[in-house]
């Protein structure tokens, strides 16, 4: 049997990078894999590419700043397969690399919105439907960036901090209820996200990737694929003594 045969997924940002790599793994562990996004294009392709896997999968739009449709979406998938056993909180943004001095309000606030704000709608309004299967799995996108500093991107930094601080909380609340709460901290992985940091950092995209490639102990930056097994560990009950963890999938950047 699969490790996550019968249990319903549902993946925020699954459009695109970790997201999309995430569902894909998901489903081919045996989940039904509710692929949530903003990006309706990207969100699509993603579940056409599950199908295609011979997995199940179904797309939902979902904005994860705002309550009302993480809310609906959450029922919807509910009404649809009859339960949410695993939720990965993994939509984010990284927002201006500026020092701080010159981050604007607004720049700061988008940021936390997203990934900070997000991260409560998305657990607030899945818990009542985990309490309702007995139990469950949320897995939280922290960083490399949310244990140590770097000069640059600070409210990314800062969101992920909190990211990481309120998956211990979140755990400890939810134990009694068996949901289990944990977060994933890659070190850099090649994803349009990062793509964008390296177009817009002036060096040119192959000498950006040059830089972060030798950050990393192992010699290079990781892939989308490394991290959704991490998050698919997490989600199965290969992790079911597993709560307020912290899995760094790094390459070793945190080490030194
Ligand atoms: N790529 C990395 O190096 C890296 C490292 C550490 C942590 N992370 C974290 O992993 C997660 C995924 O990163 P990625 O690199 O795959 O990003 P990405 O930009 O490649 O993909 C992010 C996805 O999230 C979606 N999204 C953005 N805002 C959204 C919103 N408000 N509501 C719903 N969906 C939204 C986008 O449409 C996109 O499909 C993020 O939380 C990121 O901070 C990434």
């Amino acid at each position: 049997m699969k490790r996550l045969e019968g249990k319903v997924c549902v993946v925020t940002g699954g459009g695109l990078g970790i997201g999309a790599a995430t569902c894909l793994r998901l489903a081919e562990e045996g989940a039904r894999v509710a692929v949530t996004d903003l990006d309706v294009d990207a969100g699509g392709k993603s579940r056409d590419a599950i199908i295609s896997n011979q997995g199940e999968a179904d797309f939902w739009f979902l904005d994860v700043t705002s309550q009302n449709g993480v809310s609906e979406a959450f029922e919807g998938i509910r009404e649809r397969w009859g339960r949410i056993d695993v939720l990965v909180n993994n939509a984010g943004i990284a927002g201006v690399n500026t020092p701080p001095d010159e981050v604007r309000a607004e720049e700061w606030q988008e940021v936390m919105n997203v990934n900070v704000n997000g991260v409560f709608y998305c657990t607030k309004h899945v818990v009542p439907h985990m309490r309702a299967s007995g139990g469950g799995s949320i897995v939280n996108l922290s960083s490399i960036y949310g244990i140590v500093g770097a000069p640059d991107l600070p409210a990314y930094h800062a969101s992920k901090g909190a990211v990481r601080e309120m998956t211990k909380t979140d755990a400890l609340f939810f134990a009694k209820d068996g949901i289990r709460v944990n977060s994933v901290h890659p070190g850099f992985i090649w994803t349009p996200l990062v793509e964008k940091l390296a177009r817009d950092s002036g060096e040119g995209v192959e000498a950006f990737r040059k830089t972060l490639d030798e950050r990393h102990p192992i010699g290079h930056v990781g892939e989308p694929e490394d991290i959704a097994a991490g998050i698919a560990y997490l989600a199965s009950d290969d992790a079911k003594f597993v709560t307020g963890s912290e899995l760094v999938i790094d390459g070793g950047y945190t080490s030194q």
